[in-house]
């Protein structure tokens, strides 16, 4: 019987692997909205002066435009403040340096202020106000990210006691109450601590785009523009722009970009892991698989999304908590074509770790 569901799951491996379309190439995160920015990045490459930051740029930046699925720019996913912050970095695979701004505040293009830290700056990562005041000395227009639209769900949140919210272990109660709140003191010797400081994490779903583009001599960058978590506590940051978390790539070997419950993803680095996955010889769909893998082995909860490029432009992708989608178009392929990646399955998952 055990032996039966391996088997399985091995042959569906090999049957979900998918094979490279060929160069130039991009992949990102979730189909739909976004499928609008891989094609972005793609016919970008089709100009020789176009390097692989430029395509990763140019196609993070139509989400920010289009507000992928409210998901990335402006308009979305605010804060208990009702505040909109930005989270984006932009690393370039032949030398390793990234930029990155995180808790980006009142400007909408958050991914070229991630490329502006990478090209004007030794630093990695600018934060908060001081990241906004950095962007308008580099010449960026400060603006409201605030719309109509997001002061309604606002007002509607407060309406109903500011629920769903992240908040925990807090007075009043936040899961019937808004705030202000004051931590209650935990005692770490007491029956219910683990359950404390560990409780279930189910949140709404976080979308991010996160891409990788190759060029066509195979050149690679990747990057990842998100608005965050929708009612965060204020001054929060996820995965995005954490290189490793939210994209990760080395030219040598591939790329991987990731989406999901950042707050649980980042403790894993899963795209630095998929990364060096491929390194030891896995296929992009193993590598993804066995990122996400080790973060369900202590949160089985987690909502998440991988996707992985080799430095060939051979993908895979694999999720947990929902059916992911990822995108890609590639060589002389006429459309964007988006991959339906099931989740990695629980059952299937013991039985494998026991065998
Ligand atoms: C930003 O825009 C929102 C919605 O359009 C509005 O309610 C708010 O007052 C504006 N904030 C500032 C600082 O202009
Ligand atoms: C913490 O819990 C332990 C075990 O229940 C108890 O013995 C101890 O007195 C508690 N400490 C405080 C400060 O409440
Ligand atoms: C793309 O379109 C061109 C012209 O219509 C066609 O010749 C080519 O075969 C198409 N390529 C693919 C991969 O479908």
């Amino acid at each position: 019987m055990t032996r039966v569901v391996v088997i399985a799951s091995l042959l569906a491996l090999r049957v979900s692997a998918q094979g490279s379309p060929g160069l130039p190439f991009v992949i990102n995160t979730w189909g739909g909205p976004f499928t609008a920015a891989t094609d972005a990045a793609f016919l970008s490459l089709k100009n020789p002066t176009t390097s692989a930051l430029d395509a990763v740029q140019i196609g993070c930046a139509t989400c920010e435009k289009n507000q992928c699925d409210g998901s990335v720019g402006y308009g979305g996913s605010p804060d208990e403040n009702c505040e909109t912050t930005l989270d984006a970095m932009i690393m370039d695979g032949t030398t390793m340096k990234s930029g990155s701004v995180a808790g980006l505040r009142r400007i909408r293009d958050a991914i070229a202020v991630a490329r502006a830290v990478l090209e004007y700056t030794t630093h990695t990562m600018l934060a908060g106000d001081l990241a906004t005041q950095f962007a308008i000395s580099n010449g960026f227009r400060a603006s409201n990210l605030s719309t109509p639209e997001q002061e309604a769900r606002c007002a509607a949140w407060r309406e109903e006691n500011c629920q769903p919210n992240y908040r925990t272990n807090v007075f009043p109660d936040p899961k019937t109450s808004c705030g202000p709140y004051t931590g209650v003191s935990l005692n770490s010797s007491a029956p219910g601590y683990k359950k404390a400081i560990n409780p279930d994490a189910t949140q709404a779903s976080h979308d991010t785009i996160s891409m990788i583009s190759i060029d066509a001599s195979g050149v690679m960058a990747a990057g990842t523009s998100t608005n965050g978590a929708t009612w965060k506590v204020p001054g929060r940051v996820g995965d995005g722009p954490i290189t490793g978390s939210g994209s990760y790539v080395d030219g040598e070997v591939g790329g991987c970009g990731a989406t999901g419950d950042g707050d649980i993803m980042m403790r894993f680095l899963p795209c630095y892991q998929a990364v060096e996955n491929l390194r030891l010889g896995m296929s992009p769909k193993e590598a993804a698989e066995d990122a996400v893998k080790r973060i369900l082995r202590k949160f089985p909860q987690t909502a998440s999304g991988i996707v992985v490029t080799s430095a060939k432009g051979e993908h895979g992708g694999a999720g947990s908590g929902w059916t992911f989608t990822y995108a890609f178009r590639g060589g002389n392929m006429n459309a964007t074509e988006v991959v339906r990646v099931p989740p990695v399955n629980p059952v299937v998952e013991a039985i494998r770790m026991q065998a």
